[in-house]
């Protein structure tokens, strides 16, 4: 990490004792450490010892009142490589999940153009509570990296979830983040995500429970890894910042296979991770379909294309094709009939069955399949470890082939 630049956010929770330990790890690894104070987080450690040693002086208001100087956030957000908020209070999560711009830390987080690290620290309660739960899923929905904390006894002495990861820790997420982050430089990947809807008529349509959530969680790991991405996305509540992506909006699937088709044949590699309706109807009427009182309309279906098929039958040498198979029965000898079927590399099995995973939740637990029959299992992960898994995947079959 020798040479990279560091904004170290600490935010006021016992945990900021560990930060010392933190900013000595990281100085030692090579890296600029730039730390960010809330005001609370001086009343848990001084300033001046986390400036002792990361040779700079902390920054913890808008302006120095003595000399007047002004302390830019924007030039600060310029000059990271990286940004880690740590130890991350239920506060100040919140107050980065909704914009509120109250403090130096949250402007500099609000104005970062780099990747963001959180490393949540709170007692067990709060960590549980569902508006915790929801804004670390929103900060997540927004790219940023949660370093989980742990489980063990915590500053109430009560045990759970809740205790920051350890700077050690810490420091292994960023090297391993920046050990992997370039591998898939000068690549350009072609990521479909989300549900399509087909129109029945100007206010109803079919759908499925796709949030999109696992499709951005790749997207967002590949371009982390430096690869341009386009992400087809179907109608979802997400949305993604970041320089390498370029998002194409689709609503059906014939309209989600016409952007397909154009970027497919300049991609180095495609992961179909929508959940693509396999029917639409074989009319979408121009007016509202009135409620009739003596019978319900019956709806007549046409198949739809089908995305991933087309894109293997136009497959290339060298290119890799990746499909994602959404099964509740016969998981793998459902998903490997997929594989030949639509001339895939690999299939990513995720089921039903398995509590966390699948469509909406946070958490995805996977089976990569390969064309000879390798079975590949991973444990329940949130979204963004498994897409990490995903792409490691890819980038050994690459490094195979
Ligand atoms: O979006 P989330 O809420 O995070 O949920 C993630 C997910 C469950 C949607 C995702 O992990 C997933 O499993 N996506 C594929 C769902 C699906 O449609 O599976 P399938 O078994 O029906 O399709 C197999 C493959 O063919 C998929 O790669 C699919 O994109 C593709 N397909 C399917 C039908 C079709 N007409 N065209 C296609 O390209």
């Amino acid at each position: 990490m020798t040479g990279k630049h560091i904004i170290l956010g600490v935010s006021g929770g016992i945990a900021a004792y560990k930060i010392a330990t933190l900013v000595r790890l990281l100085i030692k690894a090579g890296t600029e450490v730039q730390v960010v104070m809330t005001p609370n987080a001086k009343e848990f450690i001084t300033p001046l010892t986390l400036s002792t040693l990361s040779r700079k002086p902390v920054i913890s208001e808008f302006f120095t009142r003595n000399t007047g100087e002004w302390h830019s956030h924007v030039d600060l957000g310029l000059w990271a490589d990286v940004m880690v908020v740590a130890p991350a209070t239920a506060s100040t999560i919140g107050k980065m999940a909704h914009g509120i711009a109250d403090n130096m830390l949250i402007t500099t987080y609000l104005s970062a153009k780099c990747p963001v690290f959180v490393a949540p620290a709170m007692d067990l309660d709060m960590m549980a509570h569902p508006s915790t739960t929801a804004n670390i899923a929103l900060l997540r929905s927004y790219g940023c990296h949660i370093i989980e904390p742990a489980t063990g006894e915590l500053a109430s002495h009560l045990v759970g979830k809740g205790r920051m990861e350890e700077p050690e820790n810490i420091v292994k997420a960023l090297q391993d983040f920046f050990a992997t982050r370039a591998d898939l430089a000068g690549k350009k990947v072609l990521i479909t995500a989300g549900p399509t809807h087909e129109k029945i008529d100007p206010v109803r349509f079919i759908g499925n429970y796709s949030s999109g959530k696992m499709g951005y969680a790749l997207a967002q790991e590949a371009a982390d890894r430096g690869a341009q991405v386009t992400l087809v996305s179907g109608p979802v509540a997400l949305s993604i910042k970041h320089p390498n992506v370029n998002v194409v909006n689709v609503e059906s699937a014939t309209e989600m296979l016409n952007a397909c088709t154009e970027h497919f044949a300049d991609s180095d590699i495609a992961i179909m991770c929508a959940a693509v309706a396999d029917y639409a109807p074989e009319e979408c009427a121009e007016s509202k379909i009135k409620r009739e009182k003596s019978k319900a309309p019956t709806l007549k279906l046409k198949k739809n294309p089908d995305i991933a098929a087309t894109l293997g039958k136009n497959k290339k040498r060298g290119q890799i094709l990746a499909g994602f198979a959404l099964e509740t029965d016969n998981e793998i000898v459902n998903a490997t009939d997929k594989i030949r079927r639509k001339n895939l590399d690999f299939i990513v099995l995720n089921s039903l069955r398995d509590p966390g995973a699948g469509f909406r939740t946070d958490t995805n637990k996977i089976t990569i399949l390969d064309a000879i029959g390798k079975v590949y299992p991973y444990p329940l992960k949130p979204k963004s470890g498994v897409a990490n898994d995903i792409i490691n995947y890819i980038v050994n079959i690459r490094r195979i082939k």
